[in-house]
This record gives structure tokens, C-alpha cells and sequence, in this order.
């Protein structure tokens, strides 16, 4: 099994990575950590503890995490996630309970004290993963690798730049500069993994509690899509994330060098991707074969509660 941590700011999206790496047999959630992105720390928080309930995550600690990007203002999306980051489904009070240590220090607990090295899979902006490389390098540094959905060669929040990096570009400069083993997700594959009509009647069928909250889910995040985007079909980026470790055989990756700019006054937060260099440090992925996507989340939407 893959032990891992998903830090995320869920997000329609994020939840269904949630719910694809713990339906997984080859995959062990040892922590779920949130962050500020597509709504505040208080809405996302809560947001993972439902998504912990709804995936059956008891015993799973759920640590909440940065409240603001490291210098600049919060930024949200409700044009995309409603005002609750979760809009669609009922979302019910919480029972798990959130830990009462900061999602960094339970990060650095597990890479500290983990027999194996440990995956992180980073589907929010990266001011977790930027804080704790600042705070303690030797945690940082037992990383084994860091998949995060991200960047891309164009942007979906200005025309340079995707949510994520734009939500902290300085904190992604940090962890893209860090020397981890990084994959990449960007807007190019992700802009592959569409969600379709005949995907979502499939998901319906399935008669578990997280397949019917996908549902709804995903009813929603297909109308604003269209509505923000004019896209018919949304591109269901985070769950790439977590398949790239699962079945990294979907994905066709290019290894580059990533660079964030942060000074650009009409292209801070853009991904610099170079991939001249014979051997760069990042893996970004750019092909996914998207049947096979959805195959492998409906069968981890089969083994929830
Ligand atoms: C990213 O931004 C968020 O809105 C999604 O959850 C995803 O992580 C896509 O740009
Ligand atoms: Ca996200």
C-alpha cells in the first residue's frame, strides 16, 4: 500500500480524489490536511470532515492547515465551488472530529515517523507544503514524492495562470524549488479528464453513499462550468493527482524543469515549464487515457460506504 497524505482545499474536485484514494486497496490515507483555496479554511475544513464521513475515514486524522496564502490575499472560487466550496449535495453536520494539531505539525509527525516514506498528494494551493519545507527541511526532505495538480502551459484563473498556483505562487515557488520528487497535474491533462453524461448515469447506478454524493456533486460542477467556462463537459482536475499514483501506465509524462513566477504583473502565478533539459527535476503529465480515469474511480466509488 501507498501510505499518503492528501492536503487539499476541497472543492467538488478534491473530494472526489478523496474518495478515489480511499477506495483504493493499494492506497492508505494516513492524514487528510486542508488549506485556504476555492472557499476559507473554516468552509474547506469542514468540507474534508464531511467528505471523511461520507468515505467511511474514521480514525483518519483530519488537521487543518494555512488560513492565508503566505503573502498575498485569500482567493476563492465560488464561482465554481458555490459560496459553501461544496455546493449541490445537503451537507450534513460533521461527526468526524478535526484534530487539534496544525496540518503542518501532523505532516512533519508522519514523514518523521513513518517506517516508509510517504506520499504527499497536494490538490490545493501549496502553502501547506511551502510552510512545512520552511519549518522543518528534514521532513520535507523524507518525502518520497509530491504529486500535485496544478499549473499547466495556459492558465483558468487569469490567462497565464491555474487556481491553484495563482491562489500561492509564492509558496509554490518554494516547493517547486525544493528539490522533492514532484509529478505535475497541470490544466493540460486535466483539461482531458472530462466528466461526460454517460460518466455521471454510470455513477448513479452505483448504490454507495460517496457514489450518490459524487453525483451531486458533479451536477453542480458540470453547471458552472458551463456557466463560468462555456464548457460542456468540466475537466475533473484533482482526482488526476491521486491516479498518477495509483496507475501512473494512464498518463504519458515529459520530465522538466518548473519555474512560478511571481513578479509578473499579468502572469503571476504562470508555470514556466522547461523541458528542453534532458533530464529535469519534475515529471509533468500531458496524455491521460480518460476511460480508464473513470474506470478506476467508479471501482473505488464500489468500495466506499
Ligand atoms: C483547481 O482549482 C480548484 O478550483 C480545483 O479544486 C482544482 O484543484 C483547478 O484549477
Ligand atoms: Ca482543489
Amino acid at each position: 500500500k501507498i501510505p499518503v497524505i492528501m492536503d487539499m482545499d476541497p472543492g467538488h474536485d478534491d473530494v472526489i480524489a478523496l474518495f478515489l484514494a480511499a477506495g483504493h486497496p493499494d492506497m492508505d490515507i494516513r492524514a487528510v490536511t486542508t488549506v485556504s483555496g476555492n472557499a476559507d479554511i473554516g468552509k474547506t475544513t469542514r468540507n474534508a470532515l464531511v467528505a471523511a464521513d461520507t468515505a467511511g475515514l474514521d480514525g483518519v486524522p483530519v488537521a487543518e492547515g494555512a488560513g492565508r496564502p503566505l503573502i498575498r490575499r485569500p482567493e476563492h472560487a465560488p464561482s465554481i465551488h458555490g459560496e459553501s466550496g461544496l455546493d449541490g449535495p445537503e451537507l450534513p453536520v460533521p461527526t468526524h472530529m478535526v484534530e487539534e494539531r496544525h496540518a503542518v505539525d501532523v505532516m512533519e509527525d508522519i514523514l518523521l515517523h513513518s517506517e516508509e516514506e510517504v506520499t504527499v498528494i497536494a490538490t490545493g494551493p501549496l502553502t501547506n507544503i511551502a510552510l512545512l519545507c520552511r519549518k522543518n527541511p528534514k521532513a520535507a526532505g523524507r518525502i518520497r514524492h509530491l504529486s500535485i495538480m496544478g499549473g499547466g502551459t495556459f492558465g483558468n484563473w487569469t490567462p497565464a495562470a491555474e487556481f491553484n498556483i495563482y491562489a500561492d505562487a509564492e509558496a509554490a515557488e518554494i516547493v517547486f524549488a525544493s528539490g522533492i520528487p514532484i509529478t505535475m497535474c497541470g490544466l493540460d491533462v486535466t483539461h482531458q479528464a472530462l466528466s461526460s453524461q454517460a460518466v455521471v448515469e454510470r455513477i448513479k447506478e452505483i448504490p454507495t453513499m460517496a457514489a450518490q454524493f459524487t453525483y451531486e456533486l458533479l451536477d453542480h460542477f458540470q453547471r458552472a462550468y458551463e456557466e463560468r467556462f462555456d464548457l460542456e463537459l468540466p475537466p475533473v482536475h484533482d482526482p488526476c493527482a491521486v491516479a498518477v499514483c495509483l496507475q501512473p501506465s494512464l498518463f504519458t509524462f515529459e520530465s522538466a524543469d518548473v519555474k512560478v513566477e511571481t513578479a509578473g504583473k499579468h502572469t503571476y502565478g504562470e508555470t514556466v515549464i522547461d523541458a528542453s533539459a534532458a533530464e529535469g527535476p519534475v515529471q509533468v503529465a500531458v496524455k491521460v487515457d480518460n476511460d480508464k480515469f473513470w474506470d478506476l474511480i467508479l471501482q473505488s466509488l464500489k468500495n466506499l460506504p
